[in-house]
């Protein structure tokens, strides 16, 4: 977690909207964006190793993604192999998710 909580009502509430988010299967901005905070299926958070302003993370492992400006074909490069260090979201995420990470970032840092 790279922010305080505002308190923990509000954290099991965004927990269970992501949650419900990954489960039904249709992943797009607000999924991505919590998951780029959060992580989930068993693999950590982007913003715990990359620093982006739109999701407000400030993690220093690897590259600054506002700095870097990835495209979208280099970000599912990147998730679905790994890349040095960032290990591969091949099973935590599905294809649509991946997809839907890749095409947040990419708005996100352009
Ligand atoms: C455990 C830390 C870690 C996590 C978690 C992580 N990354 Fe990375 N990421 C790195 C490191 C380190 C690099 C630099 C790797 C290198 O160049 O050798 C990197 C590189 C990248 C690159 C550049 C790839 C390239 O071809 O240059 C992108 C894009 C990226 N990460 C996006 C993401 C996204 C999106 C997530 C979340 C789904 C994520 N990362 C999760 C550590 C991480």
């Amino acid at each position: 977690m790279k922010r305080p909580m505002p308190g923990i009502a509000t954290g099991l509430l965004v927990v269970g909207l992501s949650t419900t988010a990954i489960a039904n299967g249709s992943p797009g901005p607000d999924w991505a964006e919590t998951y780029f905070r959060q992580g989930g299926n068993d693999a950590p958070a982007c913003g715990a190793c990359h620093a982006m302003a739109a999701a407000e993370t400030s993690g220093q492992v690897g590259p600054d993604l506002d700095v870097l400006q990835p495209d979208r074909a280099k970000l599912r490069a990147a998730l679905r192999d790994g890349v040095g260090v960032m290990p591969s979201f091949a099973q935590a995420l599905s294809e649509a998710q991946i997809k839907a990470m890749a095409d947040y970032v990419a708005e996100a840092v352009e």
